[in-house]
């Protein structure tokens, strides 16, 4: 990171300096506290003293001592002939990031499969949607109806059934990315696809560029490839968060990643919407440096104030198809995750070569489940409609609920998706998950977003449930916080 982007960062350093207390002990406290929430990833090269002391106008000295403060405490650290990196000690808080709430490693009383909505434990530890009873219904007695056409062969059709990717292809192409059926290929679920692109790209020891925050699934598929993760910190624009180009183009450049993750369009978990004129600059930044892109489509039809700018893809198409972009979708956002049906598109010759290795994996994805999907293509918009509607009251009336309860946290609206991404104002996050675990809440702590422990200052919150039961789940969020005494904690200060 330049000296200019770390001082941005560091607008306002001086503002929570206490009487007496030194410039450099202060410089430190915020540069702890923008690793502590993710706004300064871990494992960035920092700018050196006398750059980051022009930046900030102020004489050398004062950034040599918060250096050698950052370092004693861990939160720096020197490698030889390579400069200094952002780190986080192995004691600060990011030792909660193992903690053994995450939001796939259920707990305690959490029963998988039944979905706790009632008084002993609440689940906001998942952010996904309820299924459409009646259309999942509807659906499935058609498909169930339409399978014996299919069984004359043999059901072994890696791409998948050509009806369902002219389906996903029409949808594709009406969203403004152009898509022929032989574009797709059907997968159990978008992470699948990620997991099949991950095997195509991605070798040990390569590197990936993921978004800080980000889905946990993408962290994990990444260690899982033995690939090591490279976050780039989402930045901010109008006061939201968004995409900061320049950062992302400078990890491209210096990193060389084999692969960029992205999820433009609300992402997960801060619900963020990539603008045009970034897609665009994504897309020519990924080129100039030969970066392929995958990019996670799945939350995109899930805006619920208003539609955002076509797919990412479409850019890359629009400048000439240079970069290859591989588009990931489901139905786990729109319809429901339990169906496992997604997709990805991809360049014909990059998705025959995956499909080509699939073939020894799972060899296709099963007739019936592909039957109910075309099935409930046909009625997505009606779907997607009524959802939208509910999941927007949801989301004000958790907004409202928690302004009313715990109006010292910051829970911005995020335009789709979801869940909110809640600023504590405090970093407790792996506290309180484990607080709220004994008021029967179970939850995912902000450093289950990032990499190397970040975001102990946020908290992901779905707001999936009913109203009923998110009032619920908010009376005793506010007791396990106060049960924390968390209002009292302040910002880790370096001393
Ligand atoms: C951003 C993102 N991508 C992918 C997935 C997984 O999708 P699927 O159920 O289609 O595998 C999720 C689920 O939470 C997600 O939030």
């Amino acid at each position: 990171m330049g000296a200019g982007g770390l001082a941005r960062l560091l607008t306002g350093w001086r503002d929570g300096t206490v009487r007496g207390e030194a410039g450099h002990t202060a410089l430190a406290a915020r540069i702890t506290s923008l690793l502590a929430d993710g706004r300064l990833a871990v494992g960035t090269r920092v700018p050196s003293e006398r750059e980051l002391a022009a930046a900030l106008g102020v004489g050398r000295g004062t950034v040599a001592a918060a250096y050698d403060r950052l370092r004693e405490s861990g939160h720096l650290h020197r490698r030889r002939g390579s400069g200094t990196w952002t780190a986080l000690p192995a004691t600060a808080p990011a030792a909660a990031s193992t903690a053994p709430v995450t939001p796939f490693a259920p707990m305690g009383d959490w029963v998988p499969g039944r979905r706790p909505d009632g008084p002993e434990v609440i689940d906001l530890a998942h952010a996904a949607p309820w299924a459409p009873m009646e259309a999942m219904a509807e659906a499935g007695a058609r498909a169930l109806a339409e399978l014996p056409t299919h069984l004359a062969g043999t059901g072994y059709d890696v791409l998948g059934l050509p009806a369902l990717r002219e389906g996903i292809a029409a949808r594709l192409s009406d969203q403004g990315l152009h898509t022929s059926p032989d574009e797709v290929m059907v997968t159990a679920g978008a992470q699948h696809a990620h997991a099949l692109v991950a095997r195509a790209l991605v070798r040990p020891g390569d590197r990936v560029l993921l978004e800080q925050p980000t889905y946990p699934g993408a962290i994990d598929l990444v260690r899982h490839v033995s690939a090591r993760p490279v976050p780039v910190a989402m930045g901010e624009r109008d006061g939201r968060p968004g995409w900061d180009v320049e950062a992302m183009a400078a990890a491209m450049r210096a990193g060389a990643p084999a692969l960029a993750y992205l999820v433009a369009d609300h992402q997960n978990p801060t619900g963020a919407v990539m603008s045009a004129e970034t897609r665009a600059a994504v897309v020519a930044a990924a080129g100039r440096h030969g970066v392929p892109i995958v990019v996670d489509d799945c939350l995109r039809e899930m805006w619920l104030d208003a539609p955002g700018p076509p797919p990412l893809g479409a850019y890359a198409a629009a400048a000439g198809g240079g970069t290859p972009v591989i588009t990931t979708g489901s139905l786990s956002k729109t319809v429901w995750g339990g169906l496992r049906i997604g997709w990805m598109r991809a360049p014909r010759t990059l998705l025959r070569r995956i499909a080509a290795a699939r073939s020894s994996d799972d060899i296709a994805t099963p007739v019936l489940e592909q039957l109910v999907a075309v099935n409930l293509l046909g009625r997505l918009d009606e779907i997607v409609a009524t959802s939208r509607r509910m999941y927007a009251h949801r989301r004000d009336h958790l907004r409202a609920a928690l302004a009313a309860a715990l109006p010292e946290w910051h829970a911005p609206s995020p335009s789709g998706g979801f869940s909110l991404w809640v600023d504590l104002g405090a970093p407790r996050s792996s506290a309180l998950v484990e607080a709220a675990a004994r008021h029967g809440v179970h939850l995912a702590a902000g450093p289950r977003f990032g990499t190397g422990g970040a975001f102990e200052q946020h908290l992901r919150l779905p707001y999936t449930l009913s109203t009923d039961a998110l009032d619920d789940a908010v009376a005793r969020l506010a007791d396990a916080w106060d049960a924390l005494g968390a209002g009292t904690a302040t910002l880790t200060t370096v001393v």
